[in-house]
């Protein structure tokens, strides 16, 4: 995917008021500055390919926001799996969050509840049924943003990351949201 006019300047309905970001769908250009904040902001790292191939399956839920220097400072990004529905046994497509972070200057301004909710409403595209996340047991922050959104502890995963720690999954019915 190359970067065009159209998806540079597509801002979402957010903080119009507020000059110092704006949120729009990632391109390929912009990966490098997605992946220092993933870096600098969790533990959890991946491949450049393995950004590259969200961003070809799934670009109109991979969002970021830019601040006003054009720099990057916070990235979503989600697939698409089949698997099954948590009530029934039957296979639902479920939006399932890879990844959400925002640069430690300039968290709590909402950037991360305006890029879930974009994302998330962007999502539906793919006629999911269900949204799910993991999260550390101790992200007390992530795991309060993600209940403001309705999520529900469902389980524990046990030593879920490399480091061992438990994780939280969430799930939330897309047609709740
Ligand atoms: C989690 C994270 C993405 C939130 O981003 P953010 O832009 O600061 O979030 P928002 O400003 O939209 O806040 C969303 C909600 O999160 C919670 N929250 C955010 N910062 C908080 C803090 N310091 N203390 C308590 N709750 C907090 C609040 O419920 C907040 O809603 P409110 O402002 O209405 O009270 C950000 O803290 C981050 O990047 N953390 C490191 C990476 C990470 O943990 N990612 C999640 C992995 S599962």
């Amino acid at each position: 995917m190359t970067a065009n006019k159209e998806t540079k300047t597509n801002i979402f309905d957010n903080n119009k008021d507020d000059p110092e970001f704006f949120i729009r769908k990632c391109t390929v250009e912009d990966l490098d500055g997605v992946i220092e904040v993933n870096e600098r902001e969790l533990p959890e790292d991946y491949p450049y390919f393995f950004y590259k191939s969200i961003l070809d399956e799934f670009p109109e839920s991979f969002l970021v926001a830019q601040n006003i220097n054009g720099e990057i400072i916070a990235y979503t990004m989600w697939r698409v799996e089949k698997a099954p529905s948590v009530n029934s046994l039957k296979y639902v497509n479920k939006a399932h969050l890879v990844s959400v972070a925002v640069s430690e200057p300039y968290r709590r301004k909402g950037i991360g509840t305006t890029l879930l909710s974009n994302s998330m409403a962007a999502i539906k595209k793919y006629k999911i049924h269900e949204y799910v996340l993991e999260v550390r047991v101790a992200n007390y922050i992530a795991i309060r943003m993600y209940e403001k959104f309705d999520f529900k502890i469902i389980s524990i995963k046990k030593t879920y990351y490399r480091d061992s720690e438990n994780a939280y999954f969430m799930t939330l019915n897309a047609k709740k949201n």
